[in-house]
């Protein structure tokens, strides 16, 4: 039994943009009274409550914010800034289909990929989303049955949204994958990328599923088509059963000679299409029940998005410090650290959702920001980003936040590594956080090597400032449930920062000037004119053709 996800607003209303709210001129004097100088050692010094009264419940996800920079004066004005932007009015009128990606008119409903039927608004879409689904989910059962499809590789060929989401799930879920059925994902144009797969599979083994929204992306377009070719000169015949297609265009897909293809619409963006056919490597990987878990997870977030006070709303409260550490403290970048080696690539799939999404410079009127907008975002998984840049975030001279993410229940029998896991991931916020004095630093044992240094000189290299923020999100089992909840998660906390900073977070114009000039390039390299070009690239195409 499903209730109603929320009241359908008639049009698209407004936006005011943060800087030109109230709460935007209290937040800078309470950043000057508090938030620059705030200790977060004291703070919790001060105040036992902090952990509870900074920590928020959402499906499937435990945050503890009260490692932040933040105190809840610093949420109430954030909350109020939220409001006066309108945030609520934005996100009803996404759920509602409202064609609020103004710059390409379309919808964004990827939400609606994930609501049950009878799930209002969605209901509109429920005919068209649910035939796919099923058509695809008992396709995927089909191939992952490798006794009977005699398919034991699958090879999904895409890039950006049809490669980093589907990726990401089937290696954060791969305790749920089919034994004997192998996944690969080729994206790059560089041969390098199809030909190491190539290597280790056999034809008429192999499904190939071509990915791609526009059907048109020339690195999907020219693996397609050289995979196609290898295929034929390993002695494949059967194209129309060996490749399949998840595409809006299935007419292209029809002339690549593709006679299975799963469609989707154009109110789906790339980076948010894994709930859709491109999930098919994720569906064949863990199957067609374990699929609708994941959708399950994801709705039961947008249903928190939706209808949870901003107070309490999980991917709000985070999209809103994300904006106060960008736009206040100045700070420019975002590590994440998932100590869980399945979500090794999450990093990846993040910085596309984020800064593909929110890398503007112009709001939706087309006027100049005067602030900044998304941070870079990076990380590597925990414990392996210890060993290399974890040095910087301790030490460095650049503060920045950090995003934890643990696993409470493994889905190994290896429980002495996995304590070892979290006992480094809660270590890592702590040290962060607490820091080390010189004079601190000055009482340890000097290392034998560093005898004849100076010990204060010394005890200021081995101490550290501490104050340094994080957030930890703890799940309780990496389930497609919960994945599916942390992956809404973020894609509404990018849709949270992106409406107060009154960008359209749904379009990517950004990629469009580098694909054009490879257009123009790609001739020149046969021929080697490099009349009219700049002396820089003019020299590189010259040496490169030698
Ligand atoms: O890099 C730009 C982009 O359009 C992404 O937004 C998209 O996910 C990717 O290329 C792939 O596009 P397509 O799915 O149409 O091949």
């Amino acid at each position: 039994m499903t209730t109603p996800v929320r009241a359908v607003p008639a049009r698209i209303p407004a936006l005011v943009r943060c800087d030109q709210t109230a709460a935007w001129q209290a937040l800078r004097g309470h950043y000057e009274a508090h938030g620059r100088e705030l200790d977060l050692r004291e703070a919790f010094a001060r105040d036992a409550q902090r952990a509870a009264a900074l920590s928020f419940e959402a499906p499937e996800v435990f945050a503890d914010l009260s490692k932040n920079l933040v105190d809840t004066a610093t949420l109430h004005f954030l909350v109020e800034m939220a409001r006066e932007c309108g945030l609520e009015a934005r996100r009803d009128a996404m759920f509602a289909g409202e064609p609020i990606n103004a710059t390409e008119g379309r919808a964004v409903l990827h939400t609606a990929l994930r609501a049950p039927r009878g799930a209002t608004p969605f209901d509109r879409f429920a005919d068209e989303v649910n035939g796919v689904l099923d058509a695809m989910l008992a396709y995927a059962e089909q191939v992952r049955d490798a006794s009977h499809s005699g398919i034991h590789d699958v090879v999904n060929i895409g890039i950006g949204g049809s490669d980093l989401g589907p990726q990401m799930v089937v290696g954060a879920l791969d305790a749920y994958a089919a034994p004997g059925l192998s996944m690969h994902f080729v994206s790059n144009v560089d041969g390098h990328d199809l030909t190491r797969v190539l290597m280790r599979v056999n034809a008429r083994e192999t499904l190939f599923i071509v990915a791609s929204k526009t059907f048109t992306t020339q690195e999907t377009m020219a693996n397609a088509e050289a995979a196609r070719a290898w295929f034929l000169a390993q002695g494949g015949s059967d194209v129309a059963k060996h490749f399949v297609a998840t595409t809006t265009n299935v007419e292209a897909a029809a002339r690549f000679g593709i006679t299975t293809t799963f469609g989707f619409w154009d109110w789906v963006g790339g980076r948010y299409s894994l709930w859709s056919a491109i999930g098919l490597p994720i569906a064949i990987a863990i199957g067609a029940a374990n699929f609708r878990a994941l959708l399950a997870g994801a709705h039961s977030m947008d249903r928190h998005f939706a209808e949870a006070p901003l107070e309490r709303n999980l991917p709000v409260l985070l999209g809103l410090i994300d904006l106060w550490y960008r736009n206040f403290h100045g700070f420019s970048s975002r590590s994440v650290a998932p100590y869980h080696q399945g979500l090794a690539r999450l990093p990846a799939y993040l910085q596309q959702l984020e800064m593909e999404s929110n890398g503007k410079r112009v709001d939706l009127a087309g006027q100049t920001l005067p602030f900044a907008t998304s941070p870079v975002v990076w990380g590597e998984p925990g414990t392996n980003g210890q060993h290399a840049y974890f040095q910087m975030l301790h030490q460095g001279s650049d503060v920045i936040p950090v995003e934890f993410i643990a696993v409470r229940a493994p889905s190994h029998d290896l429980a002495d590594s996995h304590r070892k896991l979290l006992a480094n991931c809660l270590a890592q916020s702590q040290a962060l956080m607490q820091g080390k004095r010189a004079d601190e630093a000055r009482q340890e044992r000097t290392p034998t090597a560093a005898v004849d240094f100076d010990r204060d000189a010394l005890a200021r290299h081995r101490s550290f400032p501490g104050n340094r923020p994080s957030t930890t999100l703890l799940l309780e089992a990496l389930t497609p449930v919960s994945l599916g909840a942390l992956i809404a998660l973020y894609e509404h906390r990018v849709f949270t920062s992106g409406t107060l900073w009154g960008i359209n977070s749904f379009d990517q114009w950004g990629v469009e000037l580098g694909k054009a000039l490879a257009g123009q390039l790609l001739p020149r390299l046969a021929t080697g004119d490099v009349q009219g070009l700049d002396g820089s690239t003019a020299q590189l195409l010259a040496r490169l053709r030698r």
